[in-house]
C-alpha cells in the first residue's frame, strides 16, 4: 500500500513524508530533482517501478506573482501536468490526490466558499490551479482534489512561514490586514489527506484549519503564543500595512474564507482552529 508523493521537497510534500513515517505508511518521497512531474515518461516508469496504491501530487509552481509573467509554465505545471498524471494513475487503478487552492475565487462573497460556488481566479496562478482542477477530474473521475488556503509549516517559503522566522530577527514586521482568508498547518492537511485516502474520497473538498482570520491575526496571535512560551523573540511592533503596497504583480481574493463542512461531514471529525496549531509550529 505504498504512497508515492510528488513535490516532496516543498512544505506540504515535506509534511507528508515526515506524517508517513510516523504513522509507518509506506511512501516514495520524489522531490523535483528526483522527479519532474512535467516528464511524462519518467512518471509512468515511477509507476511501474513503486507500484504505488495512491499518488499525492503536491509539486506545484506556487510562485503567485512569477506565474503572472509564466503563464505557460504556469499552466503546464499546475493544470496539464497533473491532468496526464491523473490519467496515467486512471489506467493503472493507482487513486490520484490532487491539491488545489482558494485563489480559484474572486473574493466577492461574504461567507465561506463552499465546494460549487462559482470559481474566477483573479490570477494566472489561480487560473491554472482552476484549469487543473477541472482537468484531473476529468481525465480521473476517482480522483481527490482539496482546495487549501494559506499554508504554513517551518521551513516553508510563504509568508506565513517566514513571519515565524522574523519574529526573531525584526523589531518591527509590518503585516498586510486587509485580506480574509484560512490558513491551512501542513502536518494536519498530512494527517486529512491520510484520513481521507482511508476513506476513499474522491472530487472536490476544501479543507483549511478551523476561524477565518487575516495575516496580521496570524503575525498578532504568533507574538503572543511566543511570548506565551518564553521564547525570545526581536519583534516589538506589528505594522498593519495594505496589500496593495506591497505592490504584488498577481491580484488576490480579498476574501477567500473556505467552508469545510463537507470534509467535516465524511470523515466525522473536527477540523482544529488555527490558534491550536501556533503552539506545534514555533515549538518545531
Ligand atoms: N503554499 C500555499 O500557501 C498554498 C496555498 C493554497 C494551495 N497550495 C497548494 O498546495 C500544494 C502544495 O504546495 P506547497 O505549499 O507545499 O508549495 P511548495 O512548498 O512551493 O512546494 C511545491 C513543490 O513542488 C515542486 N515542483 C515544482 N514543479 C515541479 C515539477 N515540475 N515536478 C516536480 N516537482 C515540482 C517544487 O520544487 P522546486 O521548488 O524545486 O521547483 C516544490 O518542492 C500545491 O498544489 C499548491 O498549489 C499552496
Amino acid at each position: 500500500m505504498t504512497q508515492l508523493i510528488l513535490g516532496a521537497g516543498g512544505i506540504l510534500g515535506s509534511a507528508l513524508t515526515r506524517h508517513n513515517a510516523a504513522r509507518k505508511i509506506p511512501c516514495v518521497s520524489a522531490k523535483h530533482a528526483d522527479l519532474d512531474l512535467c516528464d511524462p515518461p519518467a512518471i509512468e516508469a515511477a509507476l511501474d517501478r513503486y507500484v504505488p496504491s495512491c499518488v499525492v501530487n503536491a509539486a506545484a509552481l506556487t510562485a503567485v506573482d512569477l506565474c503572472e509573467t509564466e503563464r505557460e509554465r504556469a499552466f503546464e505545471v499546475n493544470a496539464a501536468a497533473p491532468a496526464r498524471a491523473a490519467a496515467a494513475c486512471r489506467r493503472r487503478g493507482i487513486r490520484f490526490v490532487h491539491i488545489s487552492t482558494d485563489y480559484v475565487f474572486d473574493g466577492q462573497l461574504r461567507r465561506p466558499y463552499r465546494e460549487e460556488d462559482f470559481a474566477r481566479p483573479l490570477s494566472v496562478y489561480g487560473a491554472a490551479k482552476l484549469e487543473g482542477e477541472r482537468r484531473v477530474l476529468a481525465a480521473d473521475p476517482s480522483a481527490l482534489v482539496i482546495r487549501v488556503a494559506w499554508v504554513f509549516d517551518c521551513g516553508g517559503r510563504t509568508f506565513l512561514c517566514r513571519l515565524r522566522e522574523m519574529l526573531f530577527s525584526e523589531e518591527t514586521l509590518r503585516v498586510a490586514d486587509d485580506r480574509t482568508g484560512n490558513c491551512t498547518y501542513a502536518p494536519d492537511l498530512a494527517e486529512a489527506i491520510e484520513i481521507l485516502i482511508a476513506r476513499r474520497a474522491s472530487g472536490l473538498l476544501h479543507f483549511a484549519n478551523r476561524g477565518e482570520l487575516s495575516w496580521r491575526d496570524f503575525a498578532d496571535a504568533l507574538v503572543a503564543e511566543a511570548r506565551r512560551l518564553g521564547r525570545p523573540i526581536r519583534c516589538r511592533k506589528i505594522e498593519p500595512i495594505s496589500s496593495a503596497s506591497l505592490n504584488l504583480a498577481a491580484r488576490r481574493p480579498p476574501y477567500s474564507v473556505l467552508d469545510t463542512s463537507r470534509y467535516e461531514r465524511l470523515t466525522g471529525r473536527t477540523i482544529r482552529p488555527w490558534r491550536e496549531t501556533l503552539s506545534a509550529f514555533l515549538r518545531e
